[in-house]
């Protein structure tokens, strides 16, 4: 079936990182956007060079933390009857980082998961409510590879967070195909691509740069599939191999591997 096309796209997260690459690959593909984040100046920036770019088209600026639900939906909502439609939204804003658990930073931890899945839950409950009024609509979802299992170390939580993600957009999708909707729901599980967010990180096996990274999620969701690794080579094969690696081998495992004696106070 052909897919309708989405002309006007809302993204989270889009002053750096992936939000930002897709923001360019859309426009560059004539779409109107609405770029949100919290830091406006960045978002300013891109915004003005894609006016200069394509003077037809329209980009929209809010300032947005996820982590505020009523500001999510008043975003949602200001962006819908600004341009009169929002076809497509896509929750990307994220964080990454946190500590090993057990080691006495659990705020850090708190926050990825709340950024992470708490924020991406508003958002996706501030599409569903703005879709459902609409009557159509595409909501994407920015899941990750790290999902697939129980990442350990300094990689636990924000796997845990991308899992409850990919976990909550398909009970989301099922909904949909059992009343035979016709809103739409994608989950991205990206494997690694440079970025801020991964930019302290030393091992990341098969990253591409954002530019590649970008091309490949706005190509994917395009065809709004259900679930999609991306970039689909080498990741879609990587997953299923994910599954079945030895825990010692798997990211974030070296790291977590401490010979520290355990700690005598209680
Ligand atoms: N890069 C990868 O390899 C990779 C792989 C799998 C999945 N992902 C996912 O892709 C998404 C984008 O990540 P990235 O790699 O592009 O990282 P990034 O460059 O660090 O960008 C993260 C974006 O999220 C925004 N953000 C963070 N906290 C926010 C909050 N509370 N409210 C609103 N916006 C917030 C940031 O904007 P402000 O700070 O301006 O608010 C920024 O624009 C994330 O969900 C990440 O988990 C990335």
């Amino acid at each position: 079936m052909a897919t309708p096309l989405r002309q006007t796209i809302l993204i989270t997260g889009a002053s750096s990182g992936l939000g930002e690459g897709m923001a360019k690959v859309f426009a560059a593909r004539g779409r109107d956007l609405v770029l949100c984040a919290r830091r406006l100046d960045r978002l300013e920036n891109l915004a003005s060079t894609l006016r200069r770019a394509y003077p037809r088209q329209r980009f929209l600026v809010r300032a947005l933390d996820v982590n505020d639900a009523q500001a999510v939906w008043q975003v949602f909502l200001d962006a819908h009857q600004t341009l009169g439609r929002v076809d497509r939204i896509v929750v990307n804003a994220g964080r990454g980082g946190a500590s090993r658990l057990g080691e006495g930073q659990v705020g850090d931890a708190m926050d990825v998961a709340r950024t992470n899945f708490l924020g991406a839950l508003a958002q996706c409950d501030a599409a569903m409510r703005l879709f459902r009024q609409q009557g159509f609509g595409h909501l994407v979802t920015l899941s990750s590879v790290s999902a697939v299992r129980g990442m350990p170390g300094a990689m636990a939580t924000y796997s845990a967070s991308k899992a409850a993600v990919a976990v909550l957009s398909e009970a989301l999708r099922n909904e949909m195909k059992a009343a035979n909707s016709p809103i739409r729901i994608t989950t991205l599980m990206p494997g690694f691509i440079h970025t801020d967010l991964n930019a302290h990180q030393a091992h990341k096996p098969f990253a591409v740069d954002v530019e590649t990274g970008s091309r490949a999620l706005v190509r994917a969701i395009e065809q709004e599939p259900g679930v999609a690794y991306v970039p689909g080579w080498p990741w879609a094969l990587l997953a299923r191999l994910l599954k079945w690696l030895p825990a010692s081998q798997l990211p974030g495992a070296q790291a977590s591997i401490t010979t520290a004696a355990p700690s005598s106070t209680n």
